[in-house]
């Protein structure tokens, strides 16, 4: 699944290219026994499995000894640090990560003891696997490393970057079965054009995510016309 992921779209190219480098690792190849065991039963009961924290730990060894130690040993769990899209851009700053996708029930405690440095989640619900947040956070970490997303200023605009939500995006035809694109947009006034899009930023950002108004810096101007 992991594997599958990373060589689609921007990513793949972006490993085509050199500009980032991403290995897969199955945690079967540091296990010791004949079965090529990764889980066990719960000290103390319970249902499901455990993840050991042995092959973690050779895994993490491997990747030490054959590129380096790495900068961060993030391990993706619902107990974890909420993702957000400054978290990737903290993330895009380091040189090298390492993501270890957890499965069953849980992972053996002592791997977040004296292994990772930071448990990240991508929000409040559970996956049956670690797996899908790396993806997800490969992803919008890798979109932020320069020279990865191919037209500079669309990760700059982005909404959350700037901390809004985005504004409408339109193509032709200009007239679609009754649904017009907003003459503004057709108009060349690049200055109102940017008016426009600020506004409508702002107007979806009041009515489908207020909290994040919180921290943006609005003027008089603004604020009145939202209030409106
Ligand atoms: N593993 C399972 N659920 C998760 C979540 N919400 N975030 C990160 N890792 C997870």
């Amino acid at each position: 699944m992991v594997r599958a992921g990373l060589q689609e779209g921007i990513l793949g190219r972006a490993v085509g290219n050199g500009l980032i480098d991403l290995q897969v690792h199955d945690l079967r190849d540091f296990t010791t026994d004949r079965h090529k065991v990764v889980d066990d039963t719960p000290f103390g009961g319970g249902p499901g499995m455990v993840l050991k924290a042995e092959p973690m730990f050779r895994a993490v060894e491997h990747v030490r000894d054959t590129r380096g130690t790495p900068d961060a040993v993030l391990l993706p769990s619902p107990q974890g640090r909420r993702f957000t899209q400054a978290v990737a851009g903290e993330y895009s700053r380091r040189a090298h990560l390492v993501l270890l996708c957890g499965r069953y029930e849980g992972v053996d405690e002592r791997v977040s003891t004296a292994l990772v440095t930071e448990e990240v989640s991508i929000g409040d619900f559970v996956l049956s696997g670690g797996e899908l947040p790396a993806l997800v956070i490969v992803d919008a970490v890798a979109r932020l490393v320069p020279g990865v997303v191919g037209d500079a200023e669309s990760v700059v605009r982005d909404s959350f970057t700037r901390g809004l939500l985005d504004h409408p995006h339109y193509t032709r035809p200009a007239s679609l079965r009754g649904l017009d694109v907003p003459a503004v947009l057709l108009s060349g006034h690049h200055g109102e054009i940017d008016r426009w899009r600020r506004q409508q930023a702002l107007r979806r950002t009041y009515e489908r995510r207020p909290d994040l108004l919180a921290d943006e810096a609005l003027t008089d101007e603004e604020r009145q016309w939202l209030a409106a």
